[in-house]
């Protein structure tokens, strides 16, 4: 965060913060999303590739009577991967067990988890790409032949005793596939890829949500936090709680498409589901360096932010809407960057990405 560069062009006084377009959890966000998430397949909205697949793979478990193949639910934060893995095991009517890899640090982590698995459970390990790799190694085994060797005591002395394990489906979840190892990989029946939703997807998460929270909403003002939503339910569910506030301090509650509106102007949340962050970058992009190629650690010092942030948090939804790309030489500003922030593109630009205009 040292070094904020002075510069010509207006930046943030304030290091911007992301609380309303993260689409990781926030503190305290785990409550409000319990009541949110849909309990069935057939309630799951979206995803119907995903849906349908894993359809299949349960009731064909189901009629052979066998646990179904260790399913990885793959995609970005906030898609709906935790809220899979309980469909999971509600459909198939056993228990959940939620483990996540940072927690599996030692083999013997693994192994007590592993210890009190009842026959058909699924087990469920959150970020399964940050498993230690003894605990991994011991996943092997237990994914494989329900089987694990359990290490008793150290050094030369330590014996190995081997331990049935009921059989079991573990559900992993990644936001980083590629992080996966092979082996690891390899051993997963299915592979579910989550992907982000359409606006029409999501205004139904929206209704659907405000249905549960009781609160009135228009079809029209639904469908606006929805496009405000950068694909992801999590973030459809935070905007729609704020609306909700908003309109229920300036009226009556009934959410129609003014409170919308007025609710995400005042979160700094624009059409496109930029925040203050997003937009920072894009101005020093465009007005700082004239769309680029600038480098990523001179826009994060710019915005005065670290340049992971940048790099894993502002960029990929930049990338996706088309606003930015990146080089090999730095990142560029799209023509549809330039039109967004109110300027007219210069010829470079506009030459540059035709691929990537919507319009
Ligand atoms: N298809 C859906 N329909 C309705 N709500 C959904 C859907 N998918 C996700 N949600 C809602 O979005 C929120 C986030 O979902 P979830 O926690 O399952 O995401 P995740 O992929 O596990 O995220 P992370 O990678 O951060 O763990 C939940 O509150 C859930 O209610
Ligand atoms: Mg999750």
């Amino acid at each position: 965060m040292s070094g904020i560069e002075k510069t010509e062009y207006s930046v943030p006084s304030q290091p911007p913060r992301r609380e309303h377009v993260d689409p990781q959890a926030q503190q305290g966000e785990h409550e409000a999303e319990l009541s949110l998430r849909p309990k069935s397949l057939a309630e799951f909205i979206g995803q119907p590739k995903v849906r349908d697949q894993l359809g299949l793979v349960l009731n064909g478990a189901r009629r052979r009577g066998v646990t179904p193949d260790h399913v990885l639910l793959s995609g970005p934060p906030g898609l709906g991967k935790t809220t899979m893995s309980m469909i999971i095991a509600q459909e198939l009517g056993t228990s959940l067990r939620m483990t996540s890899g940072p927690a599996l640090e030692r083999a013997g982590d693994l192994a007590a988890m592993l210890s009190n698995i009842m026959e058909g459970d699924v087990l469920f390990i959150d970020e399964i790409h940050r498993i230690a790799r003894p605990a991994e190694e011991m996943l092997y085994m237990a994914m494989e032949d329900f089987r694990i060797d359990v290490i008793v005591g150290k050094g030369p002395g330590a014996t190995s005793i081997p331990l049935d394990i009921p059989p079991f489906t573990l559900v992993g979840a990644t936001t980083r596939a590629g992080m996966l190892t092979g082996p690891l990989r390899d051993r997963f029946g299915f592979t579910a890829q989550m992907e982000f939703y359409d606006v029409a997807d999501l205004t139904k998460v929206v209704d659907r949500a405000a249905r549960i929270l009781g609160v009135h909403i228009d079809p029209d003002a639904a469908c606006e936090i929805a496009s405000r939503s950068r694909g992801t339910p999590r973030i459809a569910n935070r905007l729609l709680r704020r609306v909700r506030d908003y309109a229920e301090v300036h009226g009556d509650g009934h959410i129609d498409l003014a409170a919308a509106q007025g609710a995400l102007e005042v979160f700094d949340v624009d059409s496109l589901g930029l925040d203050r962050l997003d937009r920072a970058v894009l101005s020093v992009l465009v007005k700082g360096h004239g769309g680029g190629p600038v480098g990523v650690n001179t826009l994060a010092v710019a915005v005065g932010e670290e340049s992971s942030t940048v790099e894993e948090v502002c960029e990929p939804y930049l990338v996706r809407a088309g606003m930015i790309a990146r080089t090999g030489r730095g990142r560029v500003a799209t023509a549809a960057a330039w039109r967004h922030l109110g300027l007219t593109p210069p010829d470079h630009a506009l030459g540059m990405h035709l691929s990537e205009e919507q319009d």
